[in-house]
């Protein structure tokens, strides 16, 4: 197992951990793809809480796994039809799903869909304690070793940045597929969240997981030490990765709701993460492309990534050892062509083409200058003839890099909040010396040293093979 950074700390470290088969409001729209299609996905997602739950008794991992009802609501009287639909299509498919208004949830529920019996836990104690297993039963994980590319043979080479590794079968499960074939970045869309967390009162804390059908703000409690407070996890504030928004603006409106609604008076822990969608919600998991026969992929978790995840690992077992139920494979299955599916892959493709062009345009035509730059300002600037990432920090230092992102070009913009570049086309996000935070890219932007707008000094660094 290759890891770019250390185990658990990509997405699955800055999840909000929910365990849970129900996914917002799903299980209407994959029975309009078909009724088999919502029983097999409701199917998986519970095996998937089965296997954490009994594995994790099974192993002694304390990862705090805990059966807690989850719940999707509406505040508005409007969306009771949706809300009925959904419970409708969950429960027909399998799920422990109702329809109900009267809830305790700490907001004016105007409906809500609930699942009994579903979970939360640890993922980090719960992913160190899988690692932990990889090596137990014999096999190796590289922490900090980045694969770069691959040559796709009979017995393939992964070539990384602390040399090569052959295998006959590949898995790519990089979050965003690493290797730039099967045109998935064409297919998925990045969405990134915030979360707040801070302690309430354990008595006014609410006891089971929600989320909001319209504004995706979700909310889970945990226990935190004393026994008279909790820990209240509020995510929400959804957003395009890398577009142009007010980052720090955003986590102040979370904050404010959470304490307004739940009495969250002082955060004191604050993150985000962002996961992609396919067209159809559906995950992507199975051959790489069509044409492959030994190289995997799992991605496209839609943020139910540890259920999702958890049914994405068995499916790939299963497939590599040609033991795979057909149902399955082609539910999952990455090549799958859904004619429903082709309007969203259009107006995604719009929406990458529009950054790719247009951030460029407004980047080149942006007269202000890297030297006029104040404390904890940052630009993205003609210099010279190269486009320029420029920020200074607090303390005066001017930090430039190029503004190309090293995966297909597009213009990185600022994430003021987490001071780094995040790019709007397939999401790859770059920390401010250009060293690469999140894929697809897997090179480093180009450190510039420039002290002006004139022609900037570029100081590439190593990139590896
Ligand atoms: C804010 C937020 C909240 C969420 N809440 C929930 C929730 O409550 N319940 C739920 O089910 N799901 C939730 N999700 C979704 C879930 O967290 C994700 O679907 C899941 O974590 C994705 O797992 P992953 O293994 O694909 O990615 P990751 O966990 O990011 O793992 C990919 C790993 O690959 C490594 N990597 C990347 N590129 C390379 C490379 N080139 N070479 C080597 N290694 C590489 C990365 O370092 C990383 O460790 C949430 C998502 C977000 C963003
Ligand atoms: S992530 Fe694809 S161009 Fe930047």
């Amino acid at each position: 197992m290759l890891e770019a950074g250390r185990i658990a700390s990509g997405v699955s470290g800055h999840t909000t951990a929910k365990v849970s088969a129900q996914h917002a409001l799903i299980y209407d729209h994959l029975r309009r793809i078909g009724t088999e299609t919502a029983a097999r996905y409701g199917a998986a997602q519970l095996a998937a809480i089965d296997w954490i739950a009994t594995e994790s008794e099974a192993l002694g991992v304390d990862c705090e796994f805990t059966r807690r009802d989850s719940f999707v609501y509406s505040t508005k009287e409007r969306q009771r039809t949706k809300l009925k639909q959904e419970a409708e299509a969950a429960a027909a498919a399998g799920l422990p799903a109702s329809y109900l208004e009267d809830t305790d949830l700490p907001v004016a529920a105007a409906g809500a869909v609930r699942f009994t019996n579903q979970a939360q836990f640890h993922p980090r104690k719960w992913l160190l304690a899988l690692a932990d297993e990889i090596e137990a039963l014999g096999s190796q994980v590289h922490e900090g070793t980045r694969a770069l590319s691959l040559s796709e043979r009979r017995v393939s080479v992964v070539h990384t940045d602390r040399g090569d590794v052959r295998a006959k079968d590949v898995v790519v499960a990089t979050h965003y597929p690493a290797f730039d074939r099967g045109g998935f970045f064409a297919r998925l869309e990045p969405t990134r969240e915030l979360a707040v967390s801070g302690l309430v009162p354990a008595d006014s804390a609410p006891s089971s997981m929600s989320l909001d059908a319209d504004t995706h703000y979700s909310v889970r409690t945990t226990p935190d030490g004393a026994p008279d407070q909790t820990r209240l996890i509020v995510l929400g504030e959804s957003y395009r990765t890398g577009q142009r928004v007010d980052v720090e603006a955003r986590y102040a409106q979370l904050a404010e709701w959470s304490n307004q609604i739940l009495g969250l008076r002082e955060v004191t822990h604050r993150w985000s993460a962002h996961d992609m969608s396919t067209p159809d919600k559906i995950p992507y998991v199975g051959r790489y492309h069509p044409a492959a026969r030994h190289l995997w992929v799992a991605t496209g978790f839609r943020q139910w990534g540890m259920t999702n995840g958890t049914a994405a690992a068995h499916l790939l077992h299963d497939l590599v050892l040609g033991i795979a139920d057909p149902a399955q494979r082609d539910l999952f299955d990455p090549n799958r062509v859904n004619v429903r599916s082709v309007p969203t892959v259009v107006h995604a493709n719009t929406v990458v083409a529009a950054h790719f062009g247009g951030d460029r345009a407004r980047a080149a035509l942006n007269r202000s200058k890297l030297e006029d730059l104040g404390p904890d300002e940052a630009t993205v600037t003609r210099v010279g003839a190269a486009l320029v990432a420029g920020y200074r920090d607090p303390s005066g230092e001017l930090h430039a890099v190029s503004a190309r992102c090293t995966h297909m070009g597009c213009a990185v913009n600022f994430n003021n909040a987490e001071k780094s570049w995040d790019c709007p086309c397939h999401a790859s996000r770059f920390a401010l010396d250009g060293s690469v935070l999140h894929g697809p890219a897997v090179k480093p932007l180009d450190r510039l040293t420039p002290t002006s707008n004139a022609e900037p000094a570029i100081d590439r660094p190593d990139h590896g093979a």
